[in-house]
C-alpha cells in the first residue's frame, strides 16, 4: 500500500477516466444548485441576467464533471494537482467557461465565492495536517445556500493510516455544522480501487451552506 498520497499514480487514473459518465454526485450537486438559483429569481445566461453561478471543483481528474458543469450553465474554477491534466483543460478552455489550476489544493490561499463546491474523490488525499485549514476554505468559499457535494473517507478505509484525510463519523459531522445537511451516505464494501482489492469506507455527502 502507497502510504504516501505523492506515490499514487494519478496521472494513470485520470489517463483511464475520460469516457466514464458524469459522477451522480455531480449530477444530484447541479440539479439542487441550480434550483436554488433560480428560486432565487436568477436564471444563468438569460439576457441582463444575474452573472453565471459559480463551481469550484477540487480534484478535477480528467476534467468529465467540470465540463458538466460548465455546459449546464457554470463558470468553472477547477483544481487538481496532476499536471498531466492541464492541456485537457486548456482544451476545454477553448470553448468553456473554465479556469483550471494545476495545484496542491493545500497550497490555495483563498478560492473564488462559489454557488457550488463539489470535489469527487479528492479531499482524503489532501495530507490531514492540512486539511482542517482547506476545510476552512472552502466553507468561507461557499455562499449562504450554496451547494457542496463532496466525497470523504473513513477511518475503516484500506488506506486509512496513509498520509491522507480519514474521517470518523462524528469528525464528518463535526465539519457539516455550518451546513444543512441534504445527504450524508455512509458506506462499507469490499471492491476495487485502480490500484487493486480495496475496502472502501466512504461518506458521501450533499449539502446547503447556511
Ligand atoms: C481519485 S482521483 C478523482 C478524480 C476525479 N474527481 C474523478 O472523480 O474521477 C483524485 C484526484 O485528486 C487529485 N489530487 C490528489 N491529491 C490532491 C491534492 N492534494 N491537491 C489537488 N489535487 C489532488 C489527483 O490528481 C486526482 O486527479
Amino acid at each position: 500500500m502507497q502510504r504516501r498520497s505523492t506515490e499514487r499514480d494519478f496521472s494513470g487514473y485520470n489517463a483511464a477516466q475520460a469516457e466514464r459518465p458524469v459522477r451522480p454526485l455531480a449530477r444530484a450537486a447541479v440539479s439542487l444548485a441550480l434550483e436554488g438559483h433560480r428560486a432565487a429569481g436568477q436564471v444563468p445566461g438569460a439576457l441582463g441576467s444575474a452573472p453565471a453561478p459559480v463551481a469550484l471543483e477540487l480534484g478535477s481528474g480528467a476534467g468529465v464533471e467540470a465540463r458538466f458543469l460548465a455546459e449546464n450553465g457554470f463558470q468553472v474554477h477547477s483544481y487538481d494537482v496532476d499536471p498531466s491534466v492541464a492541456s485537457t483543460f486548456v482544451e476545454l478552455a477553448r470553448s468553456l467557461p473554465i479556469s483550471h489550476t494545476t495545484t496542491d489544493l493545500a497550497q490555495v490561499e483563498a478560492f473564488p465565492a462559489a454557488d457550488l463546491v463539489i470535489s469527487c474523490a479528492t479531499l482524503p488525499f489532501v495530507r490531514r495536517d492540512a486539511f482542517p485549514v482547506l476545510w476552512n476554505r472552502i466553507r468561507d468559499a461557499l455562499r449562504p445556500g450554496g451547494i457542496l457535494a463532496v466525497d470523504l473517507f473513513g477511518d475503516r478505509d484500506d488506506w486509512a493510516g496513509t498520509d491522507g484525510t480519514f474521517l470518523a463519523r462524528d469528525e464528518v459531522e463535526q465539519l457539516l455544522r455550518c451546513a444543512d445537511v441534504l445527504e450524508l451516505v455512509e458506506e462499507e464494501r469490499e471492491g476495487r480501487s485502480f490500484s487493486g482489492p480495496k475496502h472502501w469506507h466512504t461518506y458521501r455527502v450533499l449539502a446547503r451552506r447556511i
